[in-house]
């Protein structure tokens, strides 16, 4: 199968977990993955933080150290490289936290879940979240703000409000392709986007190796892992 993109057409991605499984990083709600695991309640709510913080840091600082020692796949580069053919008209959305996207070359995008390789402080006294990517071993070494509070992983828990929405929002309005990669269709809002740019007339495509729990709302499902499939799956006018 090819997806033609006309030179009107404006495209709009959203990744998941899958597009990063080729690299090496778990998926979520795999029999293996992250939350067979450990309890989202225990590592990923803002109670979570104040009740057990070493756990949520030890939980944030393995993952950003899987993060550091992986590299970005086939399915990163492609889209990439669709972004560098489609200039002022591609827009990506990443519910990952992994910087792959960044370093396969992508450049407009947001990360709607957080990112790893940034902290912030836990107390939210406004300061902007820092750089940060040192694997700390306990609780102990993990630096304070300036105003007193501890960082914590700059990551959008379960129960706090995503990031960047008004500009995804805008961007799904204005799109006609919509491709989304590697996601179960289990989280809100993300799992609303395809159904977003349905009403706005834009043809929607899912790529991954199972149809997600929103399979119905796409015009098209291409069945297959995101490295094998993106390569060579677009035609560009
Ligand atoms: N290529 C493409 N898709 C793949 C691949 C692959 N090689 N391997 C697995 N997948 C698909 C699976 O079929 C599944 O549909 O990736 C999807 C991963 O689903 P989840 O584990 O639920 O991850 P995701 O949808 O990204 O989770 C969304 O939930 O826990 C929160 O904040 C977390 O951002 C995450 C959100």
């Amino acid at each position: 199968m090819s997806i033609p993109i006309a030179v009107t057409d404006r495209v709009f991605v959203l990744t998941g977990a899958g597009i990063s499984a080729e690299s090496g990083l778990p998926t979520f709600r795999a029999s293996d993955g992250l939350w067979a695991g450990y309890n989202v309640e225990e590592v990923c709510t803002p109670e979570a933080l104040r009740r057990n913080p070493a756990l949520v840091w030890e939980f944030y600082a393995k993952r950003r150290a899987d993060c550091q020692k992986a590299a970005p796949n086939l399915a990163h580069f492609a889209l990439a490289e669709l972004e560098a053919r489609l200039p002022g008209r591609f827009f990506l959305c990443t519910q990952n936290v992994d910087d792959l996207h960044e370093r396969a070359g992508s450049h407009n995008l947001v990360h709607m879940h957080g990112e790893l390789a940034k902290s912030r402080c836990e107390r939210e006294c406004g300061r902007p979240p820092v750089e940060d990517h040192v694997i700390y071993a306990n609780l102990d070494q993990v630096p304070r703000c300036p105003c007193g509070g501890r960082l914590r992983p700059h990551i959008v828990f379960f129960g706090e409000i995503p990031l960047e929405m008004p500009r995804i929002e805008r961007e799904i309005a204005e799109c006609t392709l919509m491709l989304v990669v590697g996601t179960s269709g289990s989280v809100y809002p993300a799992a609303n986007f395809v159904h977003w740019a349905r009403q706005a007339g834009a043809r929607t495509v899912y790529i991954g190796p199972e149809a997600p729990l929103n399979a119905g709302a796409f015009t098209h499902i291409v069945e297959g892992k995101a490295g094998e499939v993106l390569p060579g799956l677009f035609t560009v006018a």
